[in-house]
């Protein structure tokens, strides 16, 4: 099947990668002319495990190509997905300038039928404005297509996106009634349900949903860990064996219970924030999902509050990981921006290290930050260290060349990924997540107050 993805960022460029892979024929198209002339050369634009090897077989096969110009992709297309950016606007809600703009241009320049899938993260209901945009630009030029507007949100993690998407859990596509898109939908998805993999079926606006509940209850399960990181540090739990503990229940499962400094990247701040909205809008509270940013909020602050507490005035630290999270490059709403911002007007200077996101990073902080090439240079003469990505390269440092290279003897671990023992065995003291640092007095339990209220004696 011929088909075009317009918007060639971290979801657009990893499927139309896939779906070339899979044996279609796509077009990929984007606004940004630099991007498009690196990915004609076969140059991946963004930083994904197995991507360029996918990205050189598909423009090797043809089956893969760029272009800027809409109009090249449309003419013997039959599905166009859009795959365009949302991000939040400060009142939460979800901006939809591109969703729209794109399926406004398709509408202007398509002269057959053709279905319209938005892969992009969009609240409820925007299929539905999709479609009436689209009827009005082909009323205005007085022609008429059938172009139904399909829903089929993204579930890829980047990181590990093209084998998320080449072996995804589920495909979940929203069909409103319409037996065309749904057999053509069908048809593309038969390569990986071939293989077992499930295509779901419903209704538009329960696939635009499916989206946004499943980030936001993962971001639950998140924010629930780390609200139980204070209670632990206070009393002397380690959050790491109450979760291990939690996750061992099938029931409950140990993914996405892992404490720290809070989550970041593209899609659970903004899908929260877009669910409080949707919610708002609607006039639907959502105590939940608001309780989550909150957690998620304070987390932060809590994390850079104990900085302040140790560290002396106008102090140098070491960062080891930019990034939101390990194997991406992706800075969008990650945590280190935002301590990064704290440090600085706090007077610290910083020596910072990422395995890959360095050139992103350095276009959006101060110049309190310096950038160096290898860990080891982040930590020399600084008076802490902070941890705040998981990349594996950091697991493997031999931790008692430390204190040899630091003027200080702090290690933040804002992912909790040493052993705090380990670390207090080679001289450094350690700030984890949820687990008591050595040195603070564990609170005593409470004795419960005798209870003068009085027992209820009727139903309350
Ligand atoms: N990044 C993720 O991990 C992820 C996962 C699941 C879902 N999503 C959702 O997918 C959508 C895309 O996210 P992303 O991270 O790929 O965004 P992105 O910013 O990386 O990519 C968007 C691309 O669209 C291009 N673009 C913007 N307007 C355009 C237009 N009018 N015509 C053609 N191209 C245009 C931009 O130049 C950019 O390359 C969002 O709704 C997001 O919430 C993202």
């Amino acid at each position: 099947m011929r088909i075009a993805v317009i918007g060639t960022g971290y979801v657009g460029l990893v499927s139309a990668a896939c779906f070339a892979e899979l044996g279609h024929t796509v077009i990929g198209v984007d606004i940004d002319e630099a991007k498009v002339a690196k990915l004609k050369t076969g140059v991946p634009t963004i930083y994904e495990p197995e991507l360029e090897e996918l990205l050189k077989r598909g423009l090797a096969t043809k089956r893969l190509s760029f272009t800027t110009d809409i109009r090249e992709a449309l003419p013997n297309t039959t599905v166009v997905f859009s795959a365009v950016a949302t991000p939040p606007n400060e009142d939460f809600t979800a901006d939809l300038r591109a969703v729209y703009a794109v399926c406004e241009s398709v509408a202007k320049q398509v002269d057959h039928d053709i279905v319209f899938v938005n892969k992009s993260t969009v609240p409820v209901g925007t299929g539905h404005t999709c479609e009436a945009r689209i009827a009005a630009v082909l009323a205005e030029r007085g022609v008429h297509f059938r172009i139904p507007v399909v829903s089929n949100p993204e579930f890829l993690r980047e990181g590990s996106a093209v084998k998320d998407t080449m072996a995804p859990d589920r495909i979940i596509v929203g069909v409103n009634g319409d037996a065309w898109a749904q057999d053509l939908m069908e048809e593309l998805f038969a390569p990986l349900t071939r293989t077992g993999k499930p295509v779901v079926f419903m209704e538009r606006e329960s696939a635009e949903l499916v989206k946004y509940a499943s980030n936001a209850f993962l971001a639950t399960k998140i924010s629930f860990v780390n609200m139980l990181t204070e209670l632990c540090e206070k009393t002397g739990a380690n959050i790491r064996d109450v979760a291990k503990g939690m996750g061992l229940d099938d029931r409950i499962g140990p993914r996405f219970l892992h404490a720290g400094i809070g989550y970041g990247g593209s899609c659970f701040p903004k899908d929260v924030k877009a669910l409080i909205a949707t919610g708002r809008h609607h006039d639907v509270p959502m105590p939940i999902v608001q309780a989550v940013h909150d957690v998620n909020q304070r987390q932060r602050m809590r994390f850079f509050q104990k900085l302040l507490n140790v560290l002396p005035q106008n102090g140098v630290v070491g960062i080891w990981g930019l990034t939101f999270k390990p194997k991406t490059d992706d800075m969008r709403e990650a945590p280190s921006l935002d301590l990064m911002e704290m440090l600085t007007k706090q007077g610290f200077t910083m020596r910072a290290y990422d395995p890959v996101a360095m050139h992103h990073a350095k276009q959006l902080v101060d110049d309190a930050v310096q950038f160096v090439d290898a860990p080891m240079q982040a930590v020399e003469g600084v008076d802490a260290l902070i941890v705040l990505t998981e990349w594996d390269e950091f697991r493997g440092i031999n931790l008692a060349d430390l204190p040899k290279v630091m003027r200080g003897r702090h290690l933040f671990d804002g992912r909790n990924i040493y052993d705090a023992r380990e670390v207090r065995g080679v001289g450094l003291q350690y700030h984890g997540i949820g687990i008591a640092t050595e040195d603070m007095p564990v609170a005593a339990p409470q004795t419960p107050a005798p209870n003068t209220q009085k027992v209820p004696t009727s139903r309350s």
